[in-house]
């Protein structure tokens, strides 16, 4: 499995073998990750930081496994302060940013603006975000969660709930999923469901997915609940978005009505969709799923770079 030079901008350029072969290779740095070993493997690389949209998490832990493994970083934040706000295209910028960097990793709003900036540089770019498209190194941190978490894939009933519609992590990591032997739940208000393409996509591969209104019947027995923010930026109407934003929120009561024992994750940041009284449960996951993007990111980029 040779990944050097590789763009990273879909969940669903992954085979089953890359997606666990890049699990064993973020494990091979976890004591690098958890400040117990240090490595420079990436020395002398540098890698392009262009965050056209707001984060923190994928931003930070990208920079980090860069720094832990001994290379740079440049930075580039929000479309005002860059020469977009110009006019220039992302075809010119990736051009570009090929004589200053190893590697290039960005996020914008508009969903296929990393492709365009892929067509541009011939250094590999990850996709860290396109508006509501993809998010694929997020999805394959919450695959690494999910094992590290369970112990397994095959056999699990997951379910995704909150914003399906214009949430990109759900939709990167069920094109991830499609390749185990999964039991899939979308749970959302009918406003929020998963995008027909989607699903019509896991009709294509028959894969099984149920879709209900009823979140508590929905993590009844299942494994996983992958819950996400609504996604408050993609809407024109905010007036909807105040009407869906509590639609499904989890608290320790409705748990220890319908699963207690329930993994919960969520890619972050929570915006009320999960009560502070959750965090103490041992099925509290989703500040250990945090902290998994930083082995994550590591061995993406090692392997991109040519180094693992
Ligand atoms: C997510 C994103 O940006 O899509 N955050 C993240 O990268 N961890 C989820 C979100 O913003 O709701």
């Amino acid at each position: 499995m040779d990944f050097k030079g590789m763009d990273i901008l879909s969940t669903e350029q992954f085979s089953r073998g890359d997606i666990l072969h890049i699990c064993d290779v973020a494990k091979s740095f976890e004591p690098v990750a958890q400040k117990k070993e240090t490595s420079d493997i990436l020395k002398g690389c540098v890698m392009a930081s262009l965050f056209y949209e707001p984060s923190t998490r994928t931003r930070s832990s990208f920079e980090t496994a860069m720094a832990r493994l001994g290379g740079r970083t440049v930075t580039v934040i929000g479309e005002a302060d860059s020469s977009l706000s110009k006019g220039e295209t992302l075809y010119d910028t990736g051009k570009m940013m090929e004589a200053y960097a190893d590697v290039i990793v960005m996020r914008h709003k508009i969903v296929g603006s990393v492709a365009e900036m892929a067509l541009g540089a011939s250094v590999p770019v990850i996709n860290a975000g396109d508006g509501h498209g993809q998010h694929p190194t997020q999805a394959l941190l919450d695959i690494y969660t999910i094992l590290k978490e369970k112990g397994r894939i095959d056999g699990l009933k997951i379910v995704m709930a909150g914003d399906l519609k214009y949430g990109r992590t759900v939709h990167s990591l069920l094109l991830l999923l499609r390749h185990f032997d999964v039991k899939l739940v979308f749970a959302s208000p009918a406003a929020l469901k998963m995008p027909a393409e989607y699903e019509n996509f896991l009709r294509e591969k028959n894969i099984p997915f149920e879709v209900t209104e009823n979140f508590g019947e929905a993590i009844t027995g299942a494994d996983v609940l992958y819950t996400t923010r609504v996604q408050r930026e993609r809407f024109d109407d905010l007036e909807e978005y105040e009407r869906l934003k509590f639609a499904f929120v989890v608290t320790r009561a409705f748990l220890e009505e319908f699963n207690p024992d329930i993994t919960i994750m969520h890619p972050l940041p929570r915006v009320g969709e999960i009560s502070l009284d959750v965090d103490e449960l041992p099925g509290a996951a989703y500040f250990r799923q945090a902290a998994n993007g930083v082995p994550v990111r590591m061995a993406l980029l090692a392997m991109v770079m040519g180094k693992v």
